[in-house]
């Protein structure tokens, strides 16, 4: 099934009749297209492949703009867009893929149109939070886990629900499993940029501090931290770090507990996912554990 999102993804681009927008899209590899599995295994039926197609055009618009956003030169592995092409050519390529999307979303059957197209509302306010809340050192869970909720989790909480509209399911409870997945997600995303190299992630790593992103590892660390190191944490934060400074931080991260407490509250929200669920599904319970699990 996942196969039939690929093709019905490459034939949205090939309706788009512009050379420059095939080869620009061939320079992206494909994803693990988590948000795909998630839904076909929601709505195992054809009228969720059209469903997924959108979803992950959207994702990979995100994910263009998101890389002109952190200045990141890496993405599954490759080049980013801006980093080959620059800036200019990531965000129209951004704008065409949200566009064309947009544009099959409004044919699928009410209330779709609606449940995503209100996510990416959601995800663009999620990435301008990021982007304000990096602007100094933000130890306030609250504010990082309504961050993640907008960027991350809205996507994936309308993806279930979308889905699950489709399948004459629930879409309340598939909701909600899905919210609490995609928060379980985004913070094994943020573990992941600490414990994680370069080649392993196929994106760069131990770069979120870097570019001001105080990710839950971090408030976990700044609280359990003492004076001097509090300040020395503090002093690293948006700084090129050099290999002492990252070896610091990884072992106080370690010692103090912060990495594992993070990892404790993915996996709460992972087990709270699957609560949301009346059947015990055993592949949704499988979608959790591989994401909770996954190293890249
Ligand atoms: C990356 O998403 C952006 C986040 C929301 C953390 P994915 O980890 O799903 O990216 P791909 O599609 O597999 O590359
Ligand atoms: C971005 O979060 C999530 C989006 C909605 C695009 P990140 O900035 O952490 O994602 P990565 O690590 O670059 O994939
Ligand atoms: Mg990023
Ligand atoms: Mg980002
Ligand atoms: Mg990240």
């Amino acid at each position: 099934m996942i196969e039939l999102v690929t093709s019905q993804i490459n034939k949205y681009i090939e309706q788009l009749h512009d050379e420059r927008v095939v080869e620009l899209f061939s320079q992206i590899p494909s994803g693990k297209m988590l948000r795909s599995k998630l839904i076909l295994q929601i709505a195992p039926f054809k009228e969720a492949v059209k469903l997924a197609a959108v979803v992950e055009l959207i994702h990979m618009a995100s994910l263009l703009h998101d890389d002109v956003i952190d200045e990141a030169d890496l993405r599954r592995g490759r080049p980013s867009i801006n980093a080959t092409f620059g800036n200019k050519p990531a965000i129209m390529l951004g704008d065409i893929l949200y566009s064309k999307a947009f544009y099959e979303l409004s044919s699928l059957p009410s209330p779709l149109p609606q449940i995503i197209s209100n996510a990416v509302t959601l995800l663009s306010l999620g990435e301008l939070l990021d982007v304000e809340l990096s602007r100094s050192f933000n130890p306030d869970i609250d504010r990082y886990m309504d961050m993640i909720y907008k960027k991350t989790a809205s996507l994936i909480e309308a993806s279930a629900m979308a889905a699950a509209t489709i399948a004459g399911k629930d879409a309340q409870r598939y909701g909600l499993y899905g919210k609490n997945l995609g928060l379980a997600f985004q913070i094994v995303d943020d573990i992941l940029d600490i414990t994680q190299d370069e080649a392993t992630l196929g994106k760069p790593a131990m770069s979120d501090l870097k570019e001001g992103k105080t990710t839950l590892p971090f408030i976990y660390l700044y609280e359990a931290l003492e004076e001097p190191d509090r300040k020395r944490l503090l002093k690293l934060f948006k700084k090129e770090l050099s290999r002492d400074e990252k070896l610091w931080l990884e072992e106080r991260l370690q010692s103090t507990g912060s990495l594992n407490l993070a990892k404790e509250k993915a996996t709460k929200l992972g087990e709270e996912a699957l609560a949301c669920l009346d059947e015990k599904d055993e592949k949704l319970r499988s979608i959790m554990t591989q994401l909770i699990d996954r190293t890249y």
